[in-house]
């Protein structure tokens, strides 16, 4: 099975969780692409839902399947998200933000009885950061927040887009860090709160209550985090 194969059946996989009347959060990227995907069939065979979207992108796709999406603003709790991810640990702690909603993905899971990641098996690390961190900043200061982040010893810090930069939904930058194996993700995370600018980071601690990864040979594996 390659890669698409692998995250449409993840997000597939992931609509059987949907209960009617529910209010949902949609998740943003190649694989929540499935979820959506899926929940507007069902939603065709008469499933009546509503919906938070983690992105511009995913609140028109998912308008698109006639899903009614609501702003955050206008909920209190959101009874189940599923999101993609770009890292997903033994203990389901995440790192988000390759697609760029990092932050209103945050948001949103947030205010979520549950979180529910679906990826394939390649985005399954024994410990986080292979995959360049991302940091949203505010595009003023941003430099300043590269300086910073490469005072704390990570090698690489690339502005996401370059001289055309990436601007997310909120009307900020991304850096994209490259730290490496990170040993303590708590302490790297307030560590980078503190740093005036920065907006929000990719890393998804204690969130993620399950995780379904689709594997290359066609199998299903369902993580549940320990409590
Ligand atoms: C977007 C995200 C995505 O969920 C993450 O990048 C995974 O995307 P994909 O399913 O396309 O691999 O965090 O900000």
């Amino acid at each position: 099975m390659d890669a698409l194969a692998m995250k449409k059946l993840a997000g597939e996989f992931a609509a059987r969780y949907v209960e009617p009347h529910t209010l949902i959060g949609i998740g943003t990227g190649s694989t929540a692409y499935w979820f959506i995907q899926a929940l507007g069939e069902k939603m065709k065979q008469g499933l009546q839902i509503q919906a938070v979207a983690t992105s511009k992108e995913s609140a028109i796709l998912a308008a698109s399947f006639g899903i009614p999406i609501l702003e955050l603003n206008d909920v209190d709790e959101i009874a189940l998200t599923v999101d993609g991810a770009d890292e997903v640990d033994p203990r389901l702690q995440l790192i988000k933000g390759g697609g760029g909603a990092l932050l209103q993905e945050k948001m949103v899971a947030a205010v979520s009885r549950r979180l529910v990641i679906v990826a394939d098996e390649r985005k399954q690390v024994a410990q986080l950061g292979a995959f360049p961190l991302p940091v949203e900043v505010i595009p003023a200061g941003w430099k300043h927040v590269r300086r910073r982040i490469l005072e704390m010893s990570c090698p690489k810090v690339e502005l996401r887009g370059g001289t055309q930069p990436f601007v997310t939904d909120h009307g900020h930058y991304i850096l994209d860090c490259y730290f490496g194996q990170i040993q303590d993700a708590h302490a790297l995370n307030l560590q980078l709160h503190e740093i005036p600018g920065v907006v929000e980071t990719g890393l998804f601690l204690n969130m993620a209550t399950e995780a379904i990864i689709a594997h290359a040979d066609g199998h299903i594996q369902l993580i549940k985090r320990e409590s």
